[in-house]
């Protein structure tokens, strides 16, 4: 088993043993909020998280897991209200029926509500120090929050239908995506306390990683089915999504430029982080 799978199912293991447990008599709001998190998905920030750990200090990669689980449930609270009828109105995720389809959409708003912020509770209580947990919190919160995604997600609701030029869709798509996936290269940069040079650089990296990502996720809704993605494709018919804003063969263009330019941007990164980013990233894009 190569290190990165070895670190992907310790994180599961770990998930599954800390789940969140919820006080009270509600017949299946524990159920709920458990049910999208340990359904799966690729893993992807955790994974971006752990790795920078792991190559560059591996003595914290233990201590790193409650950090990389928080960042996830904040992730999983997003596609959880990003499916709720009000935005994209899916009922599929992560391969099972999306919690609002399950139950109802309060249970959903709530269940979303809740991720969000046992998020932070999650990584205030992780093994580390005060310092470096107040350091994460905070890339969290201005990446994830009105500042980074949610922004962004407003943004892809409100533009339904009205196409964006150029500078505003890479507004959308850096918030919307990019800047979670930059921030969890980052919170793992703070939490080996890396210089600030090197964390700039991985951040920018990681931007256009999540650009790439956003790229690719487009790239699945127009050619993939829904049994392969886990989720509806053929879903953005509204959107400024890549594809519709490039066409497919536009979209898969962008996305081979994207790719050069990130193998540009990994050069500037240390050689160890670099092979284990080439690794993830050949992984995920086919690149
Ligand atoms: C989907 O995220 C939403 C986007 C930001 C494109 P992922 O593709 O990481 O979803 P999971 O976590 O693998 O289910
Ligand atoms: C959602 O983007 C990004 C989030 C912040 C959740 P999409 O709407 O394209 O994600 P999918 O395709 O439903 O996973
Ligand atoms: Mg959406
Ligand atoms: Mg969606
Ligand atoms: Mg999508």
């Amino acid at each position: 088993m190569s290190r990165q799978e070895t670190m992907l199912r310790n994180f599961e293991l770990y998930l599954e043993e800390n789940l969140p447990v919820v006080d009270g008599f509600h017949p299946h709001f524990q159920k709920a909020l458990g049910e999208i998190l340990k359904a799966g998905g690729k893993r992807f920030r955790p994974l971006l998280l752990l790795s920078v750990v792991d190559i560059c200090s591996p003595l914290l990669l233990q201590n790193s897991y409650p950090v990389a689980l928080g960042l996830e449930m904040l992730h999983t609270y997003s596609l959880i209200h990003d499916d709720l009828p009000s935005m994209d109105d899916a009922n599929l995720r992560r391969g099972y029926p999306t919690l609002h389809v399950t139950y109802d959409e309060v249970t959903a708003i709530l269940s979303g509500d809740a991720l969000n912020t046992d998020a932070f509770l999650k990584i205030s209580t992780a093994p580390l120090s005060d310092k470096i947990k107040i350091e994460l919190v905070k890339i969290l919160a201005q990446n994830g929050g009105s500042g980074g995604m949610v922004i962004g997600q407003a943004i892809d609701c409100e533009f339904e239908d009205r196409v964006l030029m150029q500078r505003e869709l890479e507004f959308l798509h850096l918030n919307k995506t990019a800047k979670l996936i930059a921030a969890s290269l980052l919170m793992g940069a703070t939490i080996c306390e890396l210089d600030k040079n090197s964390k700039t650089a991985i951040y920018n990296f990681g931007l256009n990683l999540g650009l790439l990502f956003q790229v690719q996720d487009d790239i699945i809704d127009a050619t993939q089915s829904q049994e392969e993605a886990g989720k509806p494709t053929g879903n953005d018919e509204h959107k400024n999504s890549f594809v519709n804003l490039l066409g497919l063969e536009g979209a898969l263009r962008y996305k081979k430029k994207a790719l050069e330019a990130l193998h540009v941007e990994l050069k500037k990164l240390d050689k160890n982080l670099a092979t284990r980013l080439d690794t993830i990233v050949k992984g995920y894009f086919n690149g």
